[in-house]
């Protein structure tokens, strides 16, 4: 529903759309927030009346590119709030007889639907999309470039966590951590927490961080040397290391090589999260990943599934995350 844009521009002006976390204000992602941990306290209660939300609405789900979280948190989502839901995975669609992204999700708005859900390989899509329909889009991770929603899902777990949950998040320190450069998803929490208040450091070595990424926002800065900086942060957000993104062609299909970094071994040894590492976070200190996790690359199954992790919080906040992203595109 967006008017023509750039993948920069990332809201339509009444938040009928949903596309990036870069040039959002405050008020909005606090709105947000607010409302996710109101439908967060109403789904933990088993409130019925949730149903009403989204009643009587549609919400088409645009696979274009694997997912396990997004797309099973915003099929729930949907449902708990009533809504019909339609899922579209593009290797079982007509995109495989050569049907554009474009041009699907015209058809699925076709059929009647009130929102849809975009997951695609290549930054824009979502953007092309929502200029060319009329419902509401939702962007569910385009290429490299933003996956707002997975921004929001880490605000509200850290906010939640650290008790923070008027959303102000000035003075607290998190390191994004690994393959910067790859993610989409560093991209929209540089851009939403730095917002929120908090100072970023984006810590990996020069092909995977690269300096320039210190002007994504202000506030951001980056760091090379994970152990001496480890112990000042409030939270560690681990990035997996996309492989598949990495142009190598001995890379894909899961295996773990990389035209980016000299060897895996010598990556854990600077930037994995092991537990001798862990130990050096300050008391109380939080670790997070957006997962999917290649556990023993840039964290031990020892962190991640240990006392200062938030990793299943985060997968939990999925659910009234999209929910109330939904509610407020929709103007419900
Ligand atoms: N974090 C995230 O986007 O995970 P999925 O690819 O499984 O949706």
């Amino acid at each position: 529903m967006a008017t023509p844009s750039t993948p920069a521009a990332t809201e339509s002006a009444a938040n009928t759309d949903l596309l990036g976390c870069e040039g959002v204000p405050a008020a909005r992602l606090r709105t947000l927030l607010s409302r996710t941990a109101e439908i967060d306290e109403r789904l933990t209660r088993g409130d019925r009346s949730l149903l009403d939300l989204l009643a009587g609405r549609a919400v088409g789900t645009l696979f274009f590119e694997d997912s396990t979280r997004t797309r099973m948190s915003f099929d729930l989502a949907a449902q708990r709030g009533g809504a019909a839901v339609i899922d579209l995975t593009a290797k079982a669609s007509s995109i495989s007889k050569g049907e554009t992204a474009v041009d699907t999700a015209l058809v699925v708005e076709a059929m009647g639907v009130d929102c849809l859900v975009v997951r695609a390989q290549h930054a824009g899509t979502a953007h092309a999309i929502a200029s060319a329909v009329s419902c509401s889009v939702l962007n569910a991770g385009d290429g490299k470039h933003e996956h707002p929603t997975q921004a929001l899902i880490d605000a509200y777990t850290l906010g939640t966590a650290t008790g923070r949950t008027d959303w102000d998040f000035s003075g607290l320190k998190l390191a994004i951590v690994g393959d910067v450069v790859s993610s989409r998803v560093a991209r929209s929490n540089a851009w939403a927490m730095t917002t929120l208040g908090a100072e970023v450091t984006l810590i990996g070595p020069a092909g995977l961080a690269p300096s320039a990424l210190a002007n994504l926002a202000p506030n951001v800065r980056i760091e090379r040397d994970f152990d001496g900086a480890l112990p000042g942060f409030d939270a560690l957000m681990m990035l997996r290391v996309q492989f598949e993104r990495h142009g190598d062609p001995g890379s894909g299909k899961g295996g773990k090589r990389s035209a980016s970094m000299a060897s895996v071994r010598e990556y854990r040894a600077g930037y994995g999260l092991t537990p001798e590492r862990a130990a050096t976070m300050k008391d109380g200190a939080f670790v997070m990943h957006p997962g999917p996790m290649n556990r023993g690359v840039e964290i031990d199954g020892a962190v991640s599934d240990g006392p200062r992790s938030l990793i299943l919080k985060q997968v939990a906040a999925g659910v009234p995350v999209r929910l109330a992203a939904m509610a407020e595109c929709l103007g419900v």
